[in-house]
C-alpha cells in the first residue's frame, strides 16, 4: 500500500458517524443508497481499490476474488461471520482478511435469550392479540406457555456469544449444558455452571432447548440435519442467532409442522432473506429479520474495528483481527 490513503470500498451504507470517520482517514468509496452490489461490481470496483469492505450480504466467492487480484490486499469485513468470504482463496492470494468479532456479543447473545422467552412464553401472539384488540379478559387458561426456569438448555457452540448465552440464561435458572469441538477452559465451564457434552446426538437426545452459537463452516453446514432433529425430545425448541445454514430448514419447517418438534426462534435463515414458507404463519414459530447485532452501539463499534483493522494494515502492522482458514 503506498504512503497515500488507501482506497476503500464499501459495499454497504454503514452508519453515518463510520462513515464520516473513514471518509477522514480512507479515500473511500460509499455506497450511500445501499443498493446491494452485484458480484460483477464488487470486482469491479475492488480492482481500482487497496481494500474492500464487504458485508454479510456479499459473496466473496473464489470468481469474485480472482478479479480482485492485484491491488486489493485487504477484505475487511464489516461483521463477525466469514462464511461469505472464501478465506482459504484470498489467503492464497496474498489477501488479508479481517473481520469484527466480539462488539456484537452481548446483543446477540440478547437477541438469543428474547427468542426463548419469546417461543416459550408466547410474545408473539400476545402481541399480535393486543394489536388486534383481541384481549378479552384474563382466564385461567389464557395464553398458556412453557415455564423457561429449570429447563435444560443445550449450547451448540461455547465461543464468546455462546458463553454471554449462557450467563442470561443461568440468571433465568436454566441448566446449562453445550457441545463445542473441545471443552472451554475449566474457569469458564466453572464461571457458567456449565456441562460439555462431547457427543452432540448425546446433547440433544436430552435438551429442552437448543441454541444455536457456531459459526457457518463446511463442518457445521446441516449440523443440526433432519436425523439430528429427530433426536430431540418432541418439546424442545430451537434458537438460532448464528447462521441458518447450520440447520436443514427443511427438516426443521417439518419437524415443527408435524409436532415432532416443540417449536423455533429463529433469526438467521438458510436462503436469506428467503424464509421456508412453512415456518411462516406457525404459532410455534418467532421469525425475526437478522436483527441480533441491530444495536446502534454495536453496528458503530463493527465500524470502529474495520476502521482499526484498515489503519493498522496500512501502516504496515498485522490488523488485530485477521482472519486464517484454520481458525473456520
Ligand atoms: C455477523 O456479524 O456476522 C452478524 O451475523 C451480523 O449480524
Amino acid at each position: 500500500m503506498s504512503n497515500n490513503k488507501p482506497v476503500v470500498v464499501v459495499t454497504r451504507k454503514l452508519p453515518e458517524i463510520v462513515e464520516t470517520r473513514m471518509s477522514e482517514l480512507f479515500d473511500v468509496r460509499l455506497n450511500h443508497d445501499d443498493r446491494q452490489m452485484t458480484a460483477a461490481e464488487i470486482a469491479a470496483a475492488a480492482q481500482e481499490a487497496d481494500v474492500l469492505v464487504p458485508t454479510l450480504t456479499d459473496n466473496i466467492d473464489a470468481r469474485v476474488l480472482a478479479k480482485c487480484s492485484g491491488r486489493c490486499r485487504l477484505i475487511a469485513n464489516y461483521g463477525a461471520g466469514v462464511d461469505h468470504i472464501d478465506v482459504a482463496t484470498a489467503r492464497a492470494q496474498g489477501i488479508t482478511v479481517t473481520n469484527t468479532p466480539g462488539v456484537l456479543t452481548e446483543d446477540t447473545a440478547d437477541l438469543a435469550m428474547a427468542l426463548i422467552l419469546a417461543v416459550h412464553r408466547r410474545l408473539a401472539e400476545g402481541i399480535v392479540m393486543m394489536e388486534e384488540d383481541r384481549f378479552v379478559g384474563w382466564s385461567p387458561t389464557h395464553m398458556l406457555g412453557h415455564r423457561v426456569h429449570g429447563k435444560r438448555l443445550g449450547i451448540i457452540g461455547m465461543g464468546r456469544v455462546g458463553a454471554a448465552v449462557a450467563r442470561r440464561a443461568r440468571a433465568f435458572g436454566l441448566d446449562i449444558n453445550y457441545h463445542n469441538r473441545r471443552p472451554v477452559a475449566k474457569p469458564l465451564e466453572e464461571e457458567l455452571g456449565a456441562t460439555y457434552w462431547e457427543s452432540l446426538n448425546q446433547m440433544l437426545a436430552r435438551m429442552d432447548i437448543i441454541s444455536v452459537n457456531c459459526p457457518h463452516t463446511p463442518a457445521t453446514f446441516h449440523l443440526l440435519s433432519a436425523p439430528r432433529l429427530a433426536m430431540l425430545p418432541p418439546d424442545a425448541i430451537i434458537v438460532n442467532t448464528a447462521r441458518g445454514e447450520v440447520i436443514d430448514e427443511n427438516a426443521l419447517a417439518r419437524q415443527i409442522e408435524s409436532g415432532a418438534l416443540g417449536g423455533a426462534g429463529l433469526d438467521v435463515y438458510e436462503h436469506e432473506p428467503t424464509v421456508n414458507p412453512k415456518l411462516r404463519n406457525n404459532k410455534r414459530v418467532v421469525l425475526l429479520p437478522h436483527m441480533a447485532s441491530a444495536t446502534h452501539e454495536a453496528r458503530i463499534e463493527m465500524g470502529e474495528k474495520v476502521i482499526i483493522n484498515i489503519k493498522t494494515f496500512a501502516d504496515g502492522h498485522t490488523p488485530p483481527d485477521r482472519v486464517f482458514p484454520s481458525m473456520l
